[in-house]
């Protein structure tokens, strides 16, 4: 392994066993509470939102969305905004029970759409808790349907030109956002994962685009929200160039609820997870992202310009460098750049077509690269590789091996590790690294080979599948996981999705919190005086929260007892 750097942080709490019920558990001397809820108003005139309906279709463009994802928190004017995702929507309790979950008109259609995009809204912590600022100017749906602005070296390309915009430089709506970033200037990066699966083709679809329908996933059925039988949007047969036009980071300015959401193709197409945004020693912006697919790959945008504190931002999402990262087993890595010269592509079709770009160039095909996190207290990033079953059994999309080996150990990974990586000379811009697995999630009960996991997994710590990730501020690395909560078989012991807290530098890693059955731990950022953690709770089971009636997505809010710290 690496060697230790940087400052042991501690852990602050004691750890929680695992649950199975249908609540959220905290440490003792810590304690929860729901700031939002899936149909919550963001505005006076959305109340009434009738949740136990599953709301109608009027106002739904103003109440919170469902299921939340990444976040993060922004302190504006002296208010504390939060930017948070709402990754899909859940058609069955969205839809009348008879429906089965089956839009039957373009509203339905419409409906689902208003509840999915991100939501950027005040709070406000009150003698009850903190609270959504109901009417605020900071509030802020961004839905399927949003206007955008698309910019950078793809932008006016053929392949992102449709009838509705020949120019390719302005599309509608942001699709499947997943996780979050943050600019050193302050906006709010949100970017777009699965956004493949509202695609789908009334025909036939065209032969030459062929190649990267089947590497992004878009096919002629979709996955079950039948926007193309409504909009010819997302009727591929129609409108061929339209799934061309998500896949990208979204950057929204969240201190101005009239900016218009910017689709930023220099930083590549492909199944965005988060993105991790450093500066190099010499300014020049770093962003890490992970593409969430089997056997996908693990990238790195640098930027041309450098970033200094009140100057001007335009390009510095754009104009630059993308890599894409070659692990290899002596833990040692290089940063591969997908240019003309190392690609044969054009620079708009490397942002385009970034998958098949990073394929021709040899870097290392990963078990599914979610969050990736860098270190307040040293020079080095984490990546969740929450699982891969068919590595070591299958090729990826593109037909790349996905040969056991390297930072991705194990044949049918069911359970996940953590890589980490530390670029040489300390430097974020640097092309090669050293790297090692900080954790490999596992079974000691069951196992005492590699699936029993790495030496800091022990029968008090058991999770799979880790996901979300982010430190905070004092160095502590908070895991999130989405993984099979059955807590049977090869997962026996590890109960509900959860939070851990690990420590970089002792590799120590305890349990902070359990989430209810069902659901997905996902989104962590903090209060502007630290005293509140932020988590989200996506697709919960039971009727959680409320306790009667249908499971709602929320945002929740952890503090100490004492009103405390809490990273
Ligand atoms: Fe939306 Fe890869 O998680
Ligand atoms: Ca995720
Ligand atoms: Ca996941
Ligand atoms: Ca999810």
């Amino acid at each position: 392994p690496l060697r230790a750097e940087g400052l042991a942080a501690g852990f602050p709490f004691d750890p929680i066993p695992t649950q199975t019920d249908a609540q959220v558990h905290v440490p003792k001397g810590y304690v929860w509470d729901v700031v939002a809820r899936w149909g919550d108003p963001l505005f006076s005139d959305a109340v009434g939102y009738d949740i136990a309906e599953g709301g109608p279709l009027q106002k739904s463009d103003r109440v919170f969305g469902e299921n939340t994802d990444g976040m993060e928190t922004f302190r504006i004017d002296g208010r504390q905004v939060v930017a948070i995702n709402h990754e899909y929507v859940n058609r069955k309790t969205n839809l009348p029970a008879a429906q089965k979950g089956k839009p039957a008109d373009a509203w339905d259609q419409r409906k689902l759409q208003n509840l999915q995009g991100v939501t950027v809204m005040e709070i406000a912590e009150q003698e009850t808790g903190w609270a959504v600022a109901v009417d605020s100017r900071f509030n802020r749906r961004i839905h399927h349907n949003t206007p955008m602005l698309l910019v950078g070296p793809a932008a006016g390309h053929d392949l992102l030109k449709t009838d509705a915009d020949p120019g390719g430089s302005r599309s509608l709506g942001t699709f499947g956002n997943c996780g979050s970033g943050k600019t050193p200037w302050g906006t709010y990066l949100t970017c777009e994962e699965n956004f493949n699966g509202y695609f789908g083709a009334s025909g036939e679809m065209q032969a030459d685009l062929a190649p990267g329908y089947e590497r992004y996933g878009i096919s002629p059925d979709g996955w079950g929200y039948e926007y193309h039988t409504w909009d010819a949007r997302f009727d591929v047969t129609q409108t061929p160039n339209e799934p061309h036009r998500a896949g990208w980071i979204v950057e929204i300015d969240p201190a101005d609820p009239d900016s218009t959401p910017v689709k930023h193709t220099g930083l590549g197409r492909f199944k965005h997870e988060n993105a991790e945004v450093v500066l190099a020693p010499d300014g020049r912006v770093v962003v890490f992202m992970g593409d969430d697919e089997r056997g996908e790959f693990l990238y790195r945008f640098v930027s041309n310009a450098t970033y200094a504190s009140g100057e001007p931002t335009d390009g510095l999402l754009d104009e630059g460098t993308l890599y894409v990262a070659r692990f290899d087993d002596d833990q040692t890595g290089e940063w591969l750049a997908l240019t003309p010269e190392t690609t044969g592509l054009t620079q708009a079709e490397i942002c385009i077509y970034s998958r098949m770009a990073a394929s021709l160039v040899g870097a290392t095909t990963m078990d599914r690269p979610e969050w990736i996190a860098t270190n307040p207290n040293a020079v080095e990033a984490y990546c969740c590789l929450t699982n891969n079953k068919y590595r070591g059994l299958r090729m990826n999309a593109g037909g790349g091996a996905m040969a056991v080996g390297g930072p991705n150990p194990r044949a049918h990974n069911r359970y996940g590790q953590i890589v980490r990586w530390r670029p040489h000379g300390k430097d974020y811009a640097a092309d090669t690294f050293d790297w090692d697995l900080y954790v490999m999630a596992g079974n000691p009960t069951l196992y005492d080979d590699a699936y029993g996991g790495s030496a800091n997994i022990n029968a008090g710590n058991l999770f799979n599948s880790p996901d979300g990730m982010a430190f905070d501020s004092r160095g502590l690395v908070w895991i999130q996981t989405d993984g099979k909560d059955s807590n049977t078989g090869d997962y026996a012991g590890m109960g509900n999705n959860q939070m851990l807290a690990g420590d970089p530098v002792t590799g120590e890693i305890i349990r902070f919190m359990t989430g209810p059955k069902g659901c997905e731990v996902t989104g962590l950022s903090w209060s502007a005086d630290r005293r509140t953690m932020f988590v989200g709770i996506q697709h919960p089971g039971g009727s959680w929260p409320d306790g009667a009636g249908l499971p709602r997505s929320s945002l929740i809010a952890i503090k100490r007892e004492d009103n405390g710290l809490v990273g």
